[in-house]
C-alpha cells in the first residue's frame, strides 16, 4: 500500500499522487505538500508548511522541523557503515546497525540531488546548495555547498 493506514497526517496535508508515495510509520504536519516519487519510513516526523518536491527518501531518524523546502532527489542516510551481512554471512537485521538521527532545523532549504550524511543537524534558514554532501553540522542561516559542503555565505547578506 503506497500510503499506510498508520501514517499520521495534520490538517490540509496534500500529497499530490498518494498512489505513487512510499509512506509508513511517519508523521507528517498540517499544510505540508508531498510530490509523487518519495518514501518516508517509519520514524519519521515532518513539521508543519513543508515543502517535500518529488524523488526524495527520507529514512528512520529524520526529523524535518516546520517551513522547510526539500528539493528533488534529496537522500537522507542512517547508517553511516552499511553491510548487507554480518560476518558470520547471515543477513543483518535491524539489531546489527547502529541509527544515526538528522534534524533539518525551522524554515531550512534543501537543494534537489543533496546528500545529507546521518548524525549532522542543518539550522535554521539555512540554505543548502543542490548537489551538496553535508557530512557536518551547518549553522543557522549558513548557505552551504559542495562535496563536502562547505559554507560560503549568509542567507541573511542575499
Ligand atoms: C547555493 C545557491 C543558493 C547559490 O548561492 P549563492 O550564495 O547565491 O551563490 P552564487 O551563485 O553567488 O555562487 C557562489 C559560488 O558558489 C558556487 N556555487 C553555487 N551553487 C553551487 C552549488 N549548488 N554547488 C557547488 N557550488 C555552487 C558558484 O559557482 C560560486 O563559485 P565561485 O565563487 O567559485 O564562482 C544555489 O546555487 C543553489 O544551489 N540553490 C539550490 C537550488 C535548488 O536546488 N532548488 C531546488 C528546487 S528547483
Amino acid at each position: 500500500m503506497p500510503l499506510s493506514d498508520d501514517v499520521i497526517l495534520g490538517e490540509n496535508v496534500r500529497i499530490f499522487h498518494p498512489d505513487l508515495v512510499n509512506m509508513y510509520g511517519c508523521e507528517i504536519g498540517d499544510e505540508t505538500t508531498i510530490g509523487p516519487f518519495i518514501e518516508i519510513q517509519r520514524g519519521v516526523k515532518v513539521g508543519s508548511r513543508c515543502k517535500l518536491a518529488s524523488h526524495s527518501f527520507f529514512c528512520d531518524g529524520v526529523t524535518i522541523e516546520d517551513n522547510v523546502f526539500v528539493g528533488h532527489g534529496v537522500m537522507f542516510i542512517n547508517d553511516l557503515m552499511p553491510r548487507a551481512t554480518n560476518p558470520d554471512g547471515s543477513l543483518q537485521t535491524g539489531d546489527d546497525w547502529e541509527l544515526v538521527r538528522t534534524r533539518i532545523k525551522n524554515g531550512a532549504s534543501i537543494g534537489s540531488n543533496a546528500t545529507i550524511l546521518g548524525g549532522v543537524t542543518v539550522g535554521e534558514n539555512a540554505l543548502v546548495g543542490a548537489g551538496a554532501v553535508v557530512v557536518s553540522d551547518v549553522p543557522d542561516n549558513a548557505i552551504a555547498v559542495g562535496v563536502p559542503a562547505k559554507v560560503i555565505g549568509d542567507i541573511r547578506d542575499r
